[in-house]
């Protein structure tokens, strides 16, 4: 199969040095990139790094080459354009098809899917001209990934943030590999996701914890995201990057988890619960670390079931999703188990998976995952071993279907 063309504009914002990176990760994937910088983006990175990086000549005029005709050649032969970091300059010049030098130009000329990853300072983010520019190119459907929220360029932090360049590089794999954006069937609609397990001190170095690393989680929201939906993450213990264009909010423990989950939820047209929930927390938390004793006896409590919760309180419509890692017993199968946890729980849709010991390629820590999702109305379906990605993109076909039943 021939390597995937990709053009990646550099625009010029200092997240410029962050793009270096985003190159380094879309060449090592397979990818033949072709960079094409503003003059202004040299003034931050070289051409000598980008040429080197990529391999390929580096221009940013149109009056290089003429012969070859590289202001229409380079996006003509484009399978994905990314522009990033996207200036709020540069995000003006697309919307109102400006093509002044060679990164105009390529705009223009692109048929493929283009996305953009918008960097730079909140108060131009938010600006209603920034704001407009970036409702025009998704109106035309271009993907702007939302900034991140977090430090910017001086001690300042805010929206802007360029996201990881990994996970910039996993929105263009995927818009390659599915091209599940270019109808982004989740535009316009708000979703909350939790991932990871929480914790429940007993002191304040020890807590009860589970296994839960977020993975499948941070895959429902990057996945949402990037089918065009409005994804909150609230995010318990996890150790990842922030997926592109989500806003995650972190929490500890049960009762801080349902806090954000809830109120998160008000107003939500979907709601996944793929957290591990702790059960119990203690019913004391000591506020010094306890000494050795000879024999330890702890009190738990039950915490309130989020998703139970939320299966009795949400709004008409809300479609709502819980998981559950089961394993079968006397008593019933792995999925009779999950029908009863299904309309326990009250929810739409329940992803239930067997869970195994360490090494097992489903669930928790593993890069795979495999599921039987079932439906309040008696459908099941299965989703084979793959990656979490492919069995959120399951969960979320489901979803979009009972959304659009609405
Ligand atoms: N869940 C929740 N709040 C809790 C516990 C679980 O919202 N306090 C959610 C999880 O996020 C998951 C689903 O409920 O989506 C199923 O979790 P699971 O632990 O399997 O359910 P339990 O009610 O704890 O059932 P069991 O008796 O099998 O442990």
């Amino acid at each position: 199969m021939a390597r995937p063309q990709v053009v990646l504009g550099v625009s010029g914002g200092i997240a410029a040095y962050k793009a270096v990176e985003l190159l380094r990760q879309l060449t090592e994937s397979g990818h033949d990139v072709t960079v094409v910088p503003t003059e202004s983006a040299l003034a931050f990175v070289g051409a000598p790094t980008w040429a080197a990086l990529s391999g390929r000549r580096v221009s940013t005029s149109v009056w290089d080459g003429v012969h070859e005709v590289p202001h229409v050649r380079i996006g003509q032969s484009a399978d994905l354009v990314i522009v990033a970091p996207a200036t709020a300059d540069l995000l003006a010049k697309a919307a109102h098809g400006l093509a002044e030098d060679l990164l105009t130009n390529t705009l223009l000329t692109a048929r493929c899917p283009v996305v953009f990853a918008p960097a730079m300072h909140t108060e131009m983010w938010e600006h209603a001209a920034t704001q407009a520019n970036v409702d025009l190119l998704r109106s035309r459907g271009a993907i702007v990934i939302e900034p991140a929220v977090g430090r910017l360029t001086g001690a300042d932090t805010g929206k802007g943030r360029f996201p990881e360049p990994a996970e910039i590089a996993a929105v263009c794999r995927r818009i390659l590999a599915r091209g599940a954006a270019v109808s982004p069937d989740l535009a316009g609609h708000r979703v909350v996701v939790s991932a990871g397990g929480t914790r429940e001190y007993l002191d304040p170095v020890r807590f009860i914890g589970n296994r839960s690393s977020g993975k499948q989680g941070y895959a429902l929201a990057r996945t949402a995201a990037a089918r065009g939906a409005e994804v909150l993450l609230v995010a318990a213990n996890t150790a990842l990057p922030d997926p592109a264009g989500v806003k995650v909010v972190r929490v500890t423990s049960a009762l801080e988890l349902r806090d954000a989950v809830l109120a998160g939820a008000l107003g939500a047209d979907a709601v996944v619960m793929a957290a591990a929930v702790a059960d119990y927390r203690p019913v004391e938390r000591q506020t010094v670390k306890r000494k050795k004793t000879a024999t330890f006896q702890v009190e738990f409590v039950q915490n309130p079931d989020v998703l139970a919760e939320l299966g009795t309180t949400r709004t008409a419509g809300q479609v709502l999703v819980g998981f559950a890692a089961e394993t079968g017993d006397a008593a019933g199968s792995v999925l009779d188990h999950g029908r009863v946890k299904l309309a326990r729980k009250g929810c739409d849709l329940l992803v239930v998976n067997e869970v195994g010991e360490a090494g097992h390629p489903t669930g928790f820590e593993g890069e795979q995952n495999a599921a039987t999702v079932l439906g309040a109305d008696g459908s099941s379906t299965d989703v084979p071993l793959g990656s979490k990605d492919a069995l959120a993109d399951a969960v979320w076909d489901l979803v979009a279907a009972r959304l659009s039943a609405n």
